[in-house]
């Protein structure tokens, strides 16, 4: 993967809501909304308990929900929400360092709905997060997991994260099991080059075997619609 270092200024954001079509599948992704509570529970309700284990909130309880629509609307987090058919498919987070030292750091979560993966949705979704998190003038994104998220491990490292240190027997699962964590680092400085245009950009979304910028990947989306 092509790297190379920049500043957080050269970032188009992204305007939400957009459009994701693939396969048959048209999926709006959109800022999260006061009303999502019920749609947010259905989706984690929906979710294997293998993949809610670790998660920093049980999102199958009203609760936590409550809490984490509070929160964002308050601004300490930022969500990013797929949604299709009325449903929500998938999310990703991003959430700043309380403590006055880590206020530089943001720790970024995905989910996306056991139906809807290897779409690229949850690619999609970490890359609007990130920009996100650019918004804040982040300058370290982590990311936690187990080692055995295989899937999870190769979504960031796709996206550029390294693995920044592994903490063992650091989470306690509900049967008393104690798992190893590993957290993943992203330097916001750090720019990809896209296949296409060559311009330098924070995240690549890859295309017909090619990994394109956001403005490619939307000019090569519309050619094939159109043709
Ligand atoms: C990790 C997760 C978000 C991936 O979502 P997704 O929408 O399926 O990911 P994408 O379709 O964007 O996958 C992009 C690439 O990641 C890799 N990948 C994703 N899931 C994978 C898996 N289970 N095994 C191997 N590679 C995987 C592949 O390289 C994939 O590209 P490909 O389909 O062209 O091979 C999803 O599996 C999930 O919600 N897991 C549970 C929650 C979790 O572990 N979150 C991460 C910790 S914050």
């Amino acid at each position: 993967m092509t790297t190379t270092q920049s500043s957080n200024a050269d970032i188009e954001m992204r305007q939400l809501p957009l459009d994701f079509r693939h396969g048959g599948h048209t999926i709006r992704l959109r800022h999260l909304a006061s009303d999502d509570g019920n749609a947010l529970l259905e989706f984690g309700r929906r979710q294997p308990n293998e993949d809610l284990l670790f998660q920093e909130r049980d999102i199958t309880n009203v609760a936590d929900i409550g809490d984490w629509i509070h929160e964002s609307e308050a601004g300490r987090i930022r969500s990013v929400v797929a949604e299709e058919n009325q449903q929500i498919i998938g999310y990703a987070t991003i959430e700043r360092g309380r403590l006055r030292w880590t206020r530089h750091v943001a720790e970024i979560r995905v989910m996306v709905d056991v139906s809807a993966r290897r779409l690229g949705l949850g690619h999609i979704l970490l890359g609007l997060a990130f920009e996100s998190a650019l918004t804040d003038d982040v300058a370290k994104i982590i990311a936690q997991m187990t080692p055995d998220q295989v899937g999870a491990r190769k979504i960031f490292e796709r996206l550029g994260f390294v693995e920044d240190a592994v903490l063992t027997r650091h989470v306690a699962s509900s049967d008393g099991e104690l798992h190893d964590l590993v957290v993943m680092r992203f330097d916001t400085k750090q720019r990809l080059i896209c296949e296409e245009c060559g311009q330098p950009v924070l995240t690549l979304i890859p295309m017909q075997g090619k990994q394109l910028c956001w403005a490619c990947y939307e000019i090569l989306d519309h050619e094939l619609g159109a043709g």
